[in-house]
């Protein structure tokens, strides 16, 4: 007996499979009880850097869905259309699927798994979300008597490279981005990691498997980090938080609370340590406390090692097919959620300000837990004329923040917009 692979791709990932599959063959076999053979590889154009002796190769996708030798496709291509097809192709004729790409699964992710159910073949998914942190397990199988009360995440490296620049190094955002560039972290057009769409479909593919209902990333509140400032970091430190781009998907009052965003988390909480590339998923539970899961999100041996992890599980028959969809929610409207807030205030310098900041906050029932006021260097929150005033809130419906928010940027003293960054402290 053997499990016979394909490949579909031949990038950064693929030539991290090939690596490990040639590095631990003998290892591998051990484990699963039978002979696993790489079999085909079609990709695009082939590259001179890949070994695929004894491997066929093609250019065209199709052979690997229509080889009946195969037993599990491989898809490391990315995108959507080319990568839609194939899997479907290949689950539609009884073939199983791995595939590391978040992006297919969050267009056609319920459609697929929905697929790869009726046929009963398996498709995996392991590296899609978080690249060598093995979190799809834990969360399809691993918590039967923990109810997840929330997940909050690190999950998309190019943001956290970022942050970490600016508040570390005091590096400017557009420096931190080209870097960032430069290693390879963040792609040549880099709007969807810093927009937040990259975390956002990860996020709808983790709120899915842990609350058993569809993947759904048009209702995940998104902002990304483009409007941080050195100033909010370090104004955030002050006051004892780090800023993160921060995952959070959990059930409220029987509605989804699903969202990306900038958040304020207290430095002694251990997500606020994960910096650079690194990822972190952490998932508070009734029974165990909280969970963490850190390591690298992206790389090619890292992300390829979750890959493997699929195949050893298809390959040995342990993989459990993950139900998604059962239940269907609301989803909670990011301003019905309370908690305490970072206020950024631009001010004018001159007595009195501070005092009519203070009165409409408390007519609309604002508590300040915080406050900074200084003169001082700014990276664009302030001019000659104004000072940047901070204030943390108490906990408060952002609905009600909001309308207190519409009242301050129309006094005279104060330039809009107010920066609002949300605090987030789950323990
Ligand atoms: N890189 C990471 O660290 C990482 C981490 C987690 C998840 N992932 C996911 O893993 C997947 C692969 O990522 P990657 O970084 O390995 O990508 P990559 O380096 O860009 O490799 C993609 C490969 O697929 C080929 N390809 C693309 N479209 C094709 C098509 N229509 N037909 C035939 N071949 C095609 C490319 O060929 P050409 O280069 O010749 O065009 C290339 O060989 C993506 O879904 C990505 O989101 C990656």
């Amino acid at each position: 007996m053997a499990t016979n692979l394909g490949i579909a791709g031949l990038g950064v990932v693929a030539q991290g499979f090939l690596d490990l599959a040639s590095d631990s063959q003998e290892e591998l076999e051990s484990i699963v009880g039978h002979a696993v053979c790489l079999k085909r590889v079609a990709s695009r154009r082939p590259r001179s850097e890949a070994d695929l002796t004894h491997i066929a190769f093609s250019t065209d996708l199709n052979d690997l869905a229509s080889d009946n030798e195969l037993d599990l496709v491989i898809e490391l291509i990315g995108g959507t259309d080319a990568a839609y097809d194939l899997i479907k192709r290949c689950l539609q004729s009884g073939r199983g699927v791995i595939t590391a790409n978040k992006a297919v699964l969050a267009e056609h992710g319920n459609e697929l798994l929905a697929l790869a159910r009726t046929n009963q073949v398996p498709l995996g998914f392991e590296a899609a979300v978080a690249g060598g942190i093995p979190i799809i397990a834990p969360l399809k199988t691993g918590f039967p008597a923990n109810g997840i009360r929330w997940i909050t995440g690190i999950i998309n490296g190019t943001c956290n490279y970022i942050l970490t620049a600016m508040a570390r190094d005091e590096t400017p955002f557009d420096d931190a981005l080209r870097t960032a560039q430069e290693l390879g972290y963040a792609e040549a057009d880099p709007t969807f990691d810093i927009g937040g769409m990259d975390a956002a479909q990860k996020l709808a593919i983790l709120v899915a498997l842990a609350y058993d209902v569809p993947i759904s990333v048009d209702d995940v509140y998104c902002e990304g980090i483009t409007d941080l400032t050195i100033d909010d970091l370090k104004h955030a430190e002050e006051l004892g938080y780090t800023i993160k781009h921060l995952a959070i998907g959990r059930v409220v009052d029987d509605s989804i609370d699903m969202r990306v965003h900038p958040a304020l988390i207290p430095v002694n909480n251990l997500i606020a340590k994960v910096d650079d590339v690194e990822n972190a998923v952490q998932c508070g539970t009734e029974n165990a406390g909280v969970l963490r899961f850190m390591g690298p999100g992206a790389g090619g041996h890292a992300t390829a090692s979750s890959v493997m992890a699929d195949v050893v599980n298809i390959a040995s028959g342990l993989y459990r097919q993950p139900s998604i969809g059962g239940r269907k929610l609301a989803i909670k409207p990011i301003d019905s959620i309370e908690g305490s807030f970072y206020l950024g205030i631009s001010a004018a310098d001159k007595p009195g300000v501070i005092a009519s900041i203070g009165e409409t906050m408390a007519r609309h029932d604002i508590s300040i837990a915080s406050m900074i006021q200084k003169k001082e260097e700014s990276d664009g929150a302030a001019d000659d004329a104004h000072i940047p005033v901070v204030i943390l809130t108490n906990a408060i419906v952002e609905r009600e923040l909001n309308q207190a928010l519409v009242e301050l940027e129309s006094l005279e003293d104060i330039a809009a917009p107010i920066k609002k960054i949300r605090v987030v402290d789950f323990e």
